[in-house]
């Protein structure tokens, strides 16, 4: 009988140096703490990334960290400021010093600093942007190529409003609303010319298919859209935007979508979800280009997968209980093990390993996924819910989770089942680069 474990005896798992952007699944720093940076952003400065974010562990204060290839990420003195509910913060350079703009009570405040990394103060009292009588719920931040930076805010009436940031720091003139519907959580970036604005639905912390509006012109232009920027009944794999960040390599400029994929109240179990977006300049058609796994060559601006990879099928592994090897059309080779109920058991041996933390991505699909969940135990270690490592789990056929591994083939990894979820196991590939 397998006892389940939740998250906290994975931590450990965790390597030093991350080797892939991985959707949905707990994101280590380098200190080995889970980084906690939630509706924030990315700013590039010279090679260095600053990763800034309200921290769901610490009363959501403001949090930064640092990276050179936006995998490996190094804490800073945090918090950045003591204050305390300043939701989504948001990095701008308007002038010589660094401001962080978040809300508070549904009003803006913001913090400055003369370094982009520590030390931010209070600078004023929270303001109401006009029309005044309006408070507001998330932030976003966008710099324009001309140096303005703007800061976007989904006030409550239904407006996201774009405003100047003026060269003292102090929010200016609003340029433009987008007053389409209930829309938050906006993030803009910029295309040939083109302007596109990502919003959420409102729906608290539950995931909504998240839209896409264009225009030609910032100021005063009017809005395109709304499409969704993936499939709308994955409801933007599962996450709600927060920032899109561009990253302009030296063959190829790729665009990051940054989303937030929350625990049931935006809590410390919250985890990630980033993607490169593909954006068709003609029919300013831009969508999510989803990835179990990936990353980003920060130099060359180019998306990499994982290449080396060993496959093992689960109809080759040794099958027990009521798991019976059978027909599965959404299968590589059309066959796969159904786990009918707890009993089924499917144990791979002779997994082969390089020593030390290693993905491994479990191929399975499950048909109803609140009846039930999957679990695995790696070399005798007590289970664990695979959706405790990866959120994704359930919802997308390629879940890769972070595992322990021995050097050579004498790693055994064990999948089950708990409850009926449906759960029909294709194999399981463990990368390895
Ligand atoms: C939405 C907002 C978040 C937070 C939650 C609270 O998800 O985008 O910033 O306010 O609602 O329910």
């Amino acid at each position: 009988m397998l006892t389940l474990l939740a998250f906290g005896a994975l931590a450990a798992v965790a390597s030093a140096a991350n080797s892939w952007i991985v959707p949905g699944a707990a994101w280590m720093s380098t200190s080995n703490t889970k980084i906690d940076a939630h509706g924030g952003m990315v700013l590039k400065r010279g090679d260095t990334f600053y990763w800034v974010g309200q921290a769901a562990s610490h009363s959501v204060q403001p949090y930064m960290y640092t990276s050179k290839n936006l995998l490996d990420w190094t804490p800073c003195t945090n918090p950045q400021n003591p204050i305390q509910w300043l939701w989504r913060p948001k990095l701008a350079k308007p002038n010589g010093s660094f401001w962080i703009y978040g809300q508070v009570d549904r009003n803006v405040q913001a913090l400055k600093s003369s370094s982009i990394s520590d030390n931010y103060a209070v600078a004023g009292s929270k303001v109401t942007l006009p029309p005044n009588a309006y408070t507001y719920s998330d932030t976003g931040m966008f710099a324009d190529d001309d140096g303005t930076w703007y800061l976007l805010t989904s006030a409550d009436h239904n407006n996201v409003q774009i405003n100047k940031i003026n060269s003292d720091g102090s929010i200016g003139t609003r340029v433009n609303v987008l007053a389409k519907g209930a829309y938050e959580a906006p993030g803009m970036f910029k295309v040939g010319g083109i302007y596109y604005l990502i919003v959420s639905g409102k729906t608290g912390w539950r995931s909504n298919p998240n839209q896409m509006f264009w225009t030609d012109k910032l100021a005063g232009g009017s809005w395109n859209g709304p499409y969704p920027i993936a499939p709308e009944a994955q409801k933007t794999y599962n996450s709600q935007n927060t920032f899109e960040l561009t990253v302009v390599g030296s063959k190829k400029t790729t665009y990051v979508y940054m989303g937030d994929s929350w625990d049931s109240k935006g809590g410390p179990d919250s985890n990630y979800v980033w993607l490169p977006m593909s954006v068709d300049t003609g029919t300013k058609k831009v969508t999510l280009d989803y990835h179990a796994q990936w990353k980003l060559n920060a130099e060359t601006g180019e998306v990499v997968l994982p290449s080396r990879k060993r496959r093992y099928e689960a109809e080759h592994a040794v099958v027990e209980g009521r798991g019976v090897v059978g027909r599965c059309e959404r299968c590589l080779n059309r066959r796969g093990v159904h786990a009918a109920d707890p009993s089924a058991q499917v144990t791979f041996h002779n997994i082969i390993g390089l020593g030390g933390p290693q993905w491994v991505q479990f191929h399975y699909h499950v048909a109803n996924r609140t009846s039930g969940e999957a679990h695995i135990s790696v070399n005798d270690a007590p289970a664990v819910n695979i959706s405790a490592m990866n959120h994704r789990a359930g919802y997308h056929h390629v879940v890769p989770v972070l595992l322990d591994l021995k050097s050579g083939g004498e790693n055994r990894i064990v999948f089950g089942v708990s409850g009926e979820a449906g759960v029909v196991l294709e194999g399981i590939e463990v990368v390895e680069d």
